[in-house]
């Protein structure tokens, strides 16, 4: 059957496709078919389910509203954490939410936002936030317990001391009866919270201290040398502060290692931090959305270019996991005042969140975290609130499609298709207009494809071929989609489902070699039953 007359049979016609389809048997193939190649057995290592994670901050809308609406407000809450955003987290099996900045934790002072609320201090802060406190660790800490997710803190090193630092940890995690474990049991939790994961400062080379790598290299190994004693019971992980700009990463390594007992094992984790913009938030061109989704070649720069100079320091020494803990789109437009950093949430967005994440897939274990900017009403939101209403957006989407990799195993693919050239940092880069990840859970024999045809205007027809021990036919498959008939489709609080939650269908897939037609601009994920 030619591809023009299948299409005809299924009621489709070649552009405008609206919806996947399955071709029942592979047909004759079309110049411009994508071929993806997924292999079982080449094995890039466990995903981590923190690549999946969040980013709050104490900024216009984040916390007070969205995460914080105080035990007597009208809205839905549970000791005054609101409820459907808790419930909206534990949907998408949020597995981190980093916490309180961002440049708000340089000027953040934890022991402000501890014991009676009525007594805790009114601060200025980063961005002019005026600050009440009210939501602090306890409330936080109780927050990512209630969603299910872990707790990232950011501590002060900007305008803080160690001595703070260590109490703040104390604080946490600490099981000896001292006045500061004391005081934690009775403000509000006598077992110990365990956090696991804190980061040495943020951005410290702008508003977190403006330091060179150098200084910041003392720095940091002051505040393990402290830390570290405390964090003997338990796990913790310490996450440097990186930079992809210039050689920063490379000083910071090499003075770290020069420091007395300065040592590569003091370092789990390397921040870095990536934002993407082009153009304004809804009313963007064509070539921005092309231009937008080929930067994501730029943040594929950095990473690679972080691996190898972790790979020249570690020398297959201990791990140190790229820690991506503020990225994702930061349009021209988005708001001031009370509603700082707020901005449009579109389809694009939505793409453009589901191609950085197959990418962050296919790094394996070199990417340890990844924490997008900010869980709500900032810059690229899960959900927007106002008062009592509550909107999802197209980006949570993405992130629901894309559960199924947390934990599972990546596998190597391979796309051989058409292209697109746009550029990126002032050269010409080209992409296909598929990008997809593969991973595969063992253990249930499940796979999980996620797809992205970035097309503008044209559906892609994919021939998908699996490879490898157990690739020979399929008990089932379920899809995914997420779609709509323009990227300038947003969710508002007026019309909060113009795009909605793309619900499972089944779909038939038996042999290992088959063909889906992708319509454009849409997110697919497949879940094959080996
Ligand atoms: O996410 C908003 C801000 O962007 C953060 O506070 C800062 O770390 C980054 O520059």
């Amino acid at each position: 059957m030619k591809r023009r007359d299948f299409l005809k049979t299924v009621g489709l016609s070649g552009l405008g496709v609206w919806g996947a389809c399955v071709w029942p048997s592979i047909p004759e193939a079309h110049a411009q078919r994508t071929r993806l190649s997924v292999f079982l057995d080449e094995r890039l290592g466990k995903i981590n389910r923190n690549i999946y994670g969040q980013f709050t901050e104490h900024l216009g809308g984040c916390v007070y509203d969205a995460m914080w609406v105080s035990p007597d407000s009208r809205v839905p809450n549970i000791n005054g954490l609101r409820k459907d955003t808790i419930q909206a987290l534990k949907d998408i099996r949020t597995p981190i939410i980093r916490w309180p900045g961002g440049c708000f934790a340089d000027l953040y002072h934890w022991c402000d936002g501890v014991g009676p609320r009525e007594k805790r201090p009114k601060r200025w802060n980063w961005g002019g936030v005026g600050e009440s406190n009210a939501f602090g660790t306890d409330e936080f800490l109780e927050y990512c317990r209630l969603c299910g997710a872990q707790p990232y803190l950011c501590l002060n090193v900007g305008s803080g001391t160690v001595k703070e630092a260590a109490e703040w940890m104390e604080y946490c995690n600490g099981k000896l009866p001292t006045e500061i474990t004391e005081s934690r049991a009775v403000n509000a939790h006598a077992e110990p919270y365990s956090v696991r994961y804190w980061a040495v400062g943020n951005e410290v080379y702008g508003c977190g201290g403006k330091f060179d790598a150098e200084d910041y290299a003392r720095q940091y190994a002051h505040y393990v040398n402290f830390l570290s004693p405390l964090g003997q019971d338990d796990p913790v992980e310490f996450i440097a502060c990186g930079n992809t700009q210039g050689e920063w990463n490379q000083k910071f390594l090499e003075a770290l290692l020069k420091l007395p007992y300065g040592k590569i094992g003091d370092v789990q984790g390397l921040s870095i931090h990536h934002y993407f913009q082009r153009g304004p938030g809804v009313n963007f061109t064509d070539a921005d959305y092309y231009d937008l989704l080929a930067d994501v070649s730029t943040l594929e720069s950095y990473i690679q270019k972080t691996i190898s100079l972790i790979d020249h320091y570690t020398q297959g020494g201990p791990h140190i996991g790229i820690v991506l803990d503020e990225w994702g789109m930061w349009h021209a437009d988005t708001g001031t005042g009370a509603m700082v950093l707020r901005q449009s949430n579109t389809l694009r967005d939505a793409v453009l969140a589901a191609v950085v994440l197959n990418s962050l897939n296919q790094f394996g274990t070199a990417v340890s975290m990844a924490n997008i900017a900010q869980t709500f009403n900032v810059l690229q939101s899960m959900a927007f609130t106002r008062g009592p209403e509550f909107v999802l957006t197209p980006t949570y989407y993405t992130f629901d499609l894309y559960q199924p990799h947390m934990d599972a195993m990546g596998l190597k693919v391979e796309i051989d298709g058409p292209t697109f050239k746009s550029e990126a940092q002032g050269m010409e880069v080209t992409r296909n207009y598929l990008s997809a990840s593969a991973s595969l859970k063992e253990s249930e024999q499940k796979l999980c494809l996620t797809l992205v045809n970035q097309h503008l205007t044209d559906p892609l027809e994919v021939e998908i071929e699996l490879h490898g021990t157990g690739s020979g036919g399929m008990r089932g498959a379920l899809l995914r989609e997420l779609t709509s008939p323009s990227v300038h489709d947003e969710n508002t609080v007026d019309k909060p489902t113009v795009i909605s939650r793309p619900v499972e269908k089944r779909v038939s897939v038996k042999m290992a070699k088959f063909v889906l037609v992708i319509p454009a601009h849409s997110v697919q994920a497949l879940r094959l039953e080996l």
